[in-house]
């Protein structure tokens, strides 16, 4: 007999719906801010936490504070800080964006190496079948990052480098910054209006 997958348990959604965002010291924090910007507006409740090192790449890459960045989200964690809600499976959420996600944590999101709040969340999230999204940025890319990326596509999570479309005809940075975030929300199944559907070339 054949399994159906939509007769195998479902995991089960809060309402209202929780996103764990987690920003890391990759570049381009300004990503993760823009993501909790845009969701601030929202229905959707936002649990933050930051690595260590993302202050320094939002110090260096913006104009932002970093505690103007933490009471953007609904609730925020600090890194070490295993005992929190996000840290337990029992604690539903529909799911977790990393952005941007550097290659020391999608080490650890690989390999399942939790030592931080930050991972420790993202490996609950992939046992209990939820979107996990890392928006890896490192470019070049050797070996060991893909195989990493591999092995953290098998175990569910979804790889989301912040690459340009550049079909979209960008006039600015911030037209990118705004498409790609669009498009990391449309992934998680969050519609808004940073990103539109391709309706196909205009016809001649
Ligand atoms: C300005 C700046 C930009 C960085 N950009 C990247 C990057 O794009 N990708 C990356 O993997 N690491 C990058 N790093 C290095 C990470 O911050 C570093 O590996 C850190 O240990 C990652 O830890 P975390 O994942 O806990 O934040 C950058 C560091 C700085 C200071």
């Amino acid at each position: 007999m054949q399994i159906q997958k939509d007769n195998l348990p479902q995991p089960q959604k809060p309402s209202p719906p929780r996103l764990i965002v987690a920003i890391t010291g990759a570049s381009g924090a300004i990503l993760g801010i823009r993501l909790l910007e845009t969701l601030k507006s929202t229905s959707i409740e936002t649990h933050l936490v930051l690595s260590e090192s993302a202050p320094l790449t939002i110090k260096h890459e913006t104009d932002w504070h970093v505690e103007d960045v933490l009471s953007l989200a609904n609730v925020t964690y600090d890194f070490h800080d295993i005992g929190a809600a996000i840290a337990s499976g029992s604690f539903g959420t529909t799911g977790m964006v990393i952005i941007p996600c550097s290659i020391k944590t999608l080490s650890a999101v690989a390999n399942s190496y939790t030592d931080d709040l930050l991972s420790r969340a993202a490996d609950v999230t992939l046992k209990e079948g939820r979107p996990l999204v890392l928006v890896v940025r490192e470019t070049p890319y050797h070996p060991g990052h893909i195989r990493l990326m591999s092995n953290a596509t098998l175990a569910g999570a979804v790889i989301f480098p912040p690459v340009p479309a550049y079909y979209i005809r960008p006039n600015s940075v911030d037209d990118i910054i705004n498409n790609t975030v669009g498009r990391v929300l449309a992934r998680l199944g969050i519609k808004t209006e940073l990103y539109h559907e391709w309706q196909g070339l205009p016809v001649e």
